[in-house]
């Protein structure tokens, strides 16, 4: 196993190094993709595990076995941890691979690939409280001190996985015209969970048939993840992950930031997303 306490750096982003080593991080930025793969893709806290769940359970028409029994990152393994080639070997076709590396670094080896892309994005803000609580009880990632430290951080891009606003705008930018690609937010599944599965399940051309929908639907929300061990990472080791720090299934919330952010840190936010995000042609939901 790769260490607990240190970050690689890797093109000037930070990762924790208790699951990313050089060679891991090399081997994802030249993985050579199948046409029948799907690749989740997001930055941290923006629902991956959420698309995991989903995805699987799209891809077993809802039977939940496979949800029930395998831990998500071994049925939808992270490409550039350092596990990834062993679990590979284990995955059945059609393959689901997760990602949270940023769209530069993985343009060059998706680029003529017919690999469905899905990009899950959150409202930042609840990102960032999210990421926040993660950080406390997650020990391979630094102590977040204060949030008001935290967020300096988040909005600086010195965090672990590098900067939300390159994230998004890397894999909303006109590149990824060329690939198979699904661009959701965490807000429109939480409103809609019906209409975000039948979006998803079109877009894999995986048609939902009678009961599917409801089978599916009852196994990924929040209230029957928070309970399911394969998901909710209470069978990581406390050095790990300490769940008497916090819970992996937190609160599940849309614009729970108002919480934890001040009017001041949120005045701050506000300008920084401004400036950072001005050419962006973005459809943001959570501002509407
Ligand atoms: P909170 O910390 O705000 O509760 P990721 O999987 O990308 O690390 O994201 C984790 C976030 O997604 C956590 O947010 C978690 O609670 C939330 N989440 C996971 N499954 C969810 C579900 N079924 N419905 C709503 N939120 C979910």
């Amino acid at each position: 196993m790769a260490r607990l306490d240190v970050t690689e750096t890797f093109h000037n982003i930070a990762f924790p190094g208790h699951l990313h080593t050089q060679e891991s991080l090399h081997y994802a930025v030249n993985f050579q993709f199948q046409d029948t793969d799907t690749l989740i893709v997001s930055y941290p806290k923006s629902g991956t595990t959420w698309m995991q769940q989903i995805l699987t359970l799209l891809y077993s028409q809802g039977d939940e076995t496979v949800s029930r029994t395998v831990p998500n990152w071994a049925r939808a393994p992270w490409l550039e941890q350092y596990y990834f080639p062993k679990v590979l070997e284990m995955l059945k076709e059609p393959r689901i691979i997760t990602t949270h590396l940023p769209y530069h670094l993985l343009a060059p080896v998706l680029e003529g690939s017919k690999a469905k892309v899905i990009y899950v994005a959150r409202n930042p803000k609840d990102v960032a409280v999210s990421f926040y609580h993660f950080h406390k009880m997650a020990n391979f990632l630094p102590d977040p001190k204060s949030f008001e430290e935290f967020l300096e951080h988040f909005l600086e891009g010195t965090v672990n996985y590098g900067s939300w606003f390159d994230h998004v705008k890397g894999w909303t930018s006109s590149g990824r015209n060329n690939l198979n690609f699904l661009y959701i937010t965490y807000e429109e599944m939480w409103e809609d969970l019906e209409g975000s599965l039948e979006k998803i399940s079109t877009f894999l051309h995986r048609p939902l048939m009678l009961g599917d929908m409801q089978k599916i639907q009852k196994h990924c929300t929040f209230t029957s993840m928070s309970k399911n061990p394969m998901v909710n990472y209470t069978t990581v080791d406390k050095e790990i992950m300490d769940h008497s720090k916090g819970q992996f299934m937190r609160k599940g919330k849309v614009g729970d930031w108002k919480s934890t952010f001040t009017p001041e840190q949120n005045q701050r936010f506000e300008n920084i997303f401004s400036s950072k995000m001005k050419n962006s042609h973005l459809k943001f939901t959570w501002y509407i």
